[in-house]
């Protein structure tokens, strides 16, 4: 392992390439990044490299919305088939016809969808600014919001508005149990619940924090002489447990004991020998269609300056 780490780190070198790696990869592949984020963060600083390659280890989405933002880049990922059951969930032809159908609606869309659903919306959002992007807006627009509806629901009910959700969900997050966190909690009644918003209602009622990883991962820093049940992605907790080497984090668990559905089965494709892979053959390389990127780079970078100017 020591030896394929030290030939990323040659080659990354070689080749003046950047790897930018999710709060849910791989310990390993954390660990060998140029930077860790959210989503959020993911787009920010693939738009400001000046790296001529963007590894992106995550999934393809987040891999799209780098080259959409770099097209003059070669954008990598270590695995094509590090897709995302959301993105999955909101299929471009059948959004772009619910769209249609409400012509005096603003698109809002959450950054885990395609480029080509990107490019029938008005704004993106991730989870870490989507509230306050949402209420940027005047509180009688009509609002198209997809495709999670989870987090769209919490939205609707955190900020009194209606809009108009897509039925699309993670596969990851709606696995999560109230029966096993109930179960959880009452074996650590002093934990405090973090949620992810892409969580179903009934999870989010029971939290006492609901955000994005990167406002998760801050609360826990901000109050490490607490303990966490942390209901999203378990890669989170490497993250939080590097920044806060004291704290106790619970990974919350799914609804089938047999199975590790608390782990993205797409976010944990990519592997250290892939990364090495990939950076050497500079393949599999994110292609995305010119009319189509020429048409979503507008609503992804309309999200940066919406939050730049919040300060997210
Ligand atoms: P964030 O990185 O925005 O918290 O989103 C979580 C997620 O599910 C990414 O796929
Ligand atoms: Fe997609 Fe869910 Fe995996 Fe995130 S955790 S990449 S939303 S399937």
């Amino acid at each position: 392992m020591d030896n394929l780490i030290e030939a990323i780190k040659q080659l990354k070198k070689e080749k003046n390439a950047v790897i930018l790696g999710h709060y849910y990869q791989r310990s390993e592949i954390q660990e060998i990044s140029d930077f860790v984020g959210d989503s959020l963060a993911l787009a920010q600083w693939a738009a400001k490299t000046e790296a001529d390659i963007i590894v992106m280890c995550g999934v393809h989405f987040m891999g799209e919305t780098a080259k959409v933002l770099c097209p003059d880049k070669k954008v990598l990922v270590p695995d094509m088939e590090a897709g995302c059951s959301l993105a999955d969930s909101c299929p471009a032809d059948k959004f772009a016809q619910f769209v249609h159908a409400h012509p005096d609606h603003t698109v809002i869309s959450y950054v885990n969808t395609t480029a080509a659903v990107k490019a029938v919306t008005d704004v993106v959002v991730t989870s870490t600014n989507a509230r306050q992007i949402v209420e940027s807006f005047p509180k009688d627009e009509k609002i198209i919001f997809g495709p999670d509806k989870n987090l769209g629901g919490y939205i609707n009910r955190e900020t009194g508005r209606n809009m108009l959700l897509w039925d699309g969900s993670c596969h990851v997050h709606e696995q999560f149990s109230v029966e096993k966190l109930v179960e959880t909690k009452a074996q650590h009644p002093d934990a405090l619940i973090l949620a992810h918003p892409e969580c179903k209602q009934a999870i989010q009622e029971m939290a006492d924090v609901v955000g994005s990883t990167a406002a998760l991962l801050k609360f826990a820093v901000i109050h490490p002489d607490r303990k966490y049940i942390v209901v999203t992605e378990s890669g989170i907790l490497h993250e939080m447990q590097k920044k806060c080497p004291n704290t106790t984090f619970i990974p919350a668990l799914p609804e089938n004991d047999s199975c590790a559905c608390n782990e993205c089965s797409y976010m944990r494709l990519n592997t250290l020998q892939k990364l090495y892979d990939c950076l050497k053959n500079e393949s599999p390389e994110i292609v995305v269609d010119k009319e189509i990127a020429e048409k979503a780079v507008h609503p992804i970078e309309r999200m940066l300056e919406i939050s730049e100017k919040l300060g997210l």
